[in-house]
């Protein structure tokens, strides 16, 4: 009996000292999770692969691999370009990587990385259209943009502009193939990338790219993070990595100019 008692308290003992370990080992192990908002209508930084739904592009692989390197599990929410910073001073998410333009509104209201990405907007036209050469052209006429966006600041600016604001760059593009407005403005990578997947069919670009505008992350006002993502973001540009995802996403290599 005695010996009965002896082995039943010593596998006990095992058991907890196993459920212990592995408890522990657990939470070593697991990296925190790191909470990304993004709009993914804006290929080629972020949009949702056709089936899987996945969210891929630069800014996508971007924060991966900044994610890799604070040793933290990078999860992605889709929401409203107009809701981003909405939602990192509410706390639902931890940063927000949508091909941002860095501004100084913005700045008031969150804070903002270091610059990852030189950007500047476009005018995209239908082929059709030979009226349209510049901005001052566009004074009087429909434009079409997506809301919260640098882009549609701009087109504000012009003259007796009939602005149309979209939640989706899907639903910018086909509006100006529908001919429910003379133009769009938007960055132009984002523009170049339409065209080359098909939209050149019907569209064109035109003008010389206004403003030099800065992609950033964004984070809450204080977040420790901000510091960590910088230099994360340092990092990935000395190993090469950043070299890597900006040739899988725009086939050349990064110019110094571009980071
Ligand atoms: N760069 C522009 C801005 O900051 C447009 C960004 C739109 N991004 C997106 N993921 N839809 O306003």
């Amino acid at each position: 009996m005695k010996k009965f008692l002896l082995v039943l308290m010593s596998l006990m003992m095992l058991a907890l000292a196993v459920g212990c370990g592995g408890g522990e080992k657990k939470t070593a192990e697991q990296p925190k999770v790191l909470k990304v908002g993004t709009e993914p209508t804006f290929a080629p930084f972020e949009f949702q692969e056709k089936d899987s739904k996945d969210f891929v592009g630069f800014d996508m692989d971007l924060i991966r691999a900044v994610g890799k390197q604070l040793n933290m599990k990078v999860e992605v929410q889709n929401m409203g370009f107009d809701a981003l910073i909405p939602a990192l001073n509410a706390g639902n998410i931890d940063v927000a990587v949508a091909g941002m333009s860095i501004t100084p509104d913005r700045q008031k209201a969150v804070d903002m990385s270091d610059p990852y990405y030189v950007s500047g907007l476009t005018i995209v036209v239908n082929k059709d259209n030979n009226a349209v050469k510049g901005l001052k052209d566009l004074e009087g006429k429909g434009i079409a943009v997506q809301i919260g966006t640098t882009g549609a600041e701009k087109a504000g600016s012009v003259k007796g502009a009939k602005v149309k604001t979209f939640n989706t760059n899907a639903e910018v593009f086909l509006e100006l193939k529908n001919k429910g407005v003379d133009a769009v403005i938007i960055d132009k990578p984002v523009a170049e990338y339409y065209l080359v997947k098909g939209g050149k069919d019907t569209a064109k670009l035109v003008g010389e790219t206004m403003e030099a505008e800065s992609y950033g992350m964004s984070l809450k006002k204080g977040s420790p993070l901000t510091a960590q993502i910088n230099k994360a973001l340092s990092d990935l540009k000395k190993n090469g990595e950043y070299d890597k995802i900006y040739e899988k996403w725009f086939g050349s290599k990064a110019p110094a100019e571009k980071k």
